[in-house]
């Protein structure tokens, strides 16, 4: 074992390109670690089969994070090669130069930071989760903070000049992008689903200002060290600017109207002290934090806040609620529609696919429609109820004429119409003039 890794590391020494001018990783700081085919040898209450790094020179873990090789599911927080796997006997590895490379067993890069030659001396994995290369001053020359994938770390932003969205997962299994985001624009922080090729607001703070960047933080209620405090989970803009420190993003801010929602938004409280704590984008399009909760056992993490929740958003404007297909009414999945009436739902309530209406064999095939009385569209409350005034003939047509409509969603009194390319979970409404039209 410790010959395999004396040749694989003489190989980085001779790959590696020589600079005078700038600062080296020293060789007691260089690693190159294997993934090899043994599976962890520790069993958690998921399934141990994933693999821990480990290096006589590095360590990997600091309390509660660790660098692991992912082959199933886990608490994972942060992917560096989520849509390109790597397979048995890849290798990581920092050399000389300062490169953090993750390679096939032949060779090929699969994922890197790029940062050779650019003063990196060292790698660490911080308390609070944060994956760095910092040069000889401990500034950080990268940061795995600066690429949040579908998770927010405490501390951990996301920026409209960076990396400015979360993307879920496929699936728990499948660590590549899935369809849900949460994106940071110049007008707020939008959830959309894109199922379709058409993403689609289902979510989020669309109208809050968070003036170019939007970190995830933790902050004890009371600052007061001596007495029991509640911690706030927030998110919180970027700090205002002054005329001492006008930020980064004044140009933005210039160009944006005056008078939209600003500051701090509180997810919510816990009564304990809730500092490690990640915000995830799942893979059902949920927003949900999870606080460590050190009094449980080892590695207990509890729910503690959800965007669609009884506190928040109604739990049916969560798009996969009922699944692929399903009638929602008080966080419930209240019926299966159909042309025949509403029936009982099931995992199997499926909605009408766009092939029934786009294929070459359908063309010109009639479209029928079928009634709901008393619905909104998950879509609905982010677009302002669709467009409008319109007739409700006209909105029809709309839906009749684009193959990719699935059904059409209007509201009598102000003549709104929404077209729709994906239905999944509708939720129920009081008001019996907001009305649903599903194709068939
Ligand atoms: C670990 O550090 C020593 C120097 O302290 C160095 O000689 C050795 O090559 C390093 N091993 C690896 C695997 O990088
Ligand atoms: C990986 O390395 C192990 C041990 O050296 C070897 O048995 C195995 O065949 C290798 N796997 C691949 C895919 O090369
Ligand atoms: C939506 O999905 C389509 C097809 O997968 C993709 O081409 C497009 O870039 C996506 N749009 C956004 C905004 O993610
Ligand atoms: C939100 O949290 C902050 C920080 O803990 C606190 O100062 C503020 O009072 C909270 N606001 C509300 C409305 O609870
Ligand atoms: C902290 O709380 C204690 C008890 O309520 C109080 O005596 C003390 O003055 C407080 N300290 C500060 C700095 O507010
Ligand atoms: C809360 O937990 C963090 C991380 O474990 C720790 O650094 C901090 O000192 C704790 N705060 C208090 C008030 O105990
Ligand atoms: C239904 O919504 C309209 C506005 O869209 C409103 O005028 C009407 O009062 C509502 N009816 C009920 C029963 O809530």
């Amino acid at each position: 074992m410790k010959l395999q890794l004396d040749i694989l590391l003489a190989t980085a020494l001779t790959i590696a390109t020589v600079s005078m001018v700038i600062a080296q990783v020293p060789p007691e700081k260089q690693f190159r670690v294997l993934n090899e085919p043994s599976y962890a040898p520790y069993i958690t209450e998921y399934d141990a089969s994933y693999r821990f790094l480990s290096s006589e020179n590095q360590s990997f873990f600091t309390l509660p994070f660790q660098l692991m090789r992912d082959l199933d599911y886990t608490r994972w927080i942060w992917d560096a090669n989520r849509n390109n796997p790597v397979g048995d006997n890849s290798t990581l590895s920092l050399g000389r130069d300062g490169n953090l490379v993750l390679a096939e067993l032949d060779g090929q890069i699969k994922w890197q930071t790029n940062t050779a030659n650019k003063g990196v001396t060292g790698f660490k994995i911080l308390p609070n989760g944060n994956m760095v290369l910092h040069d000889k001053n401990d500034k950080f020359i990268w940061q795995s903070f600066d690429y949040p994938t579908d998770t927010l770390l405490v501390g951990q932003s996301l920026k409209l000049n960076g990396v400015n969205k979360l993307v879920s997962r496929t699936s728990d299994m499948d660590g590549s992008d899935g369809p849900y985001s949460m994106v940071l624009g110049d007008k707020g922080l939008t959830m959309y689903v894109n199922k379709t090729g058409q993403p689609l607001a289902y979510g989020g703070w669309p109208s809050q200002d968070f003036r170019g960047t939007v970190t995830f933080a933790v902050r004890r209620e009371f600052d007061n060290l001596t007495e029991p405090s509640a911690y706030e989970l927030l998110l919180e803009p970027a700090p205002e600017p002054t005329t001492t420190n006008p930020g980064n993003n004044r140009r933005l801010l210039q160009a944006r109207p005056i008078g939209t929602g600003s500051g701090t938004i509180n997810l919510s409280k816990v009564n304990y002290n809730g500092t490690i704590s990640y915000l995830r984008l799942g893979s059902d399009g949920s927003l949900k934090a999870f606080s460590y909760f050190p009094p449980a056992t080892y590695l207990e993490w509890e729910e503690s806040f959800a965007f669609f929740s009884k506190n928040f958003v109604r739990p049916c404007g969560l798009p996969s609620f009922c699944g692929e297909f399903g009638y929602c009414s008080r966080g419930m999945c209240v019926g299966c529609p159909t042309p025949k009436g509403l029936f009982a739902w099931s995992e199997k309530c499926s909605a009408p696919k766009t092939t029934e209406f786009c294929g070459g064999r359908n063309k010109g095939k009639t479209v029928k429609y079928y009634k709901i009385v008393g619905v909104v569209h998950f879509n609905g409350p982010y677009v302002n109820d669709g467009q409008g005034p319109v007739s409700v003939n006209e909105c029809k047509a709309k839906c009749d004429h684009d193959c990719k409509c699935l059904g059409y969603f209007y509201k009598e009194k102000d003549k709104k119409c929404l077209v729709a390319p994906l239905i999944g979970t509708l939720i129920k409404d009081a008001n019996t003039s907001f009305i649903g039209y599903i194709k068939y």
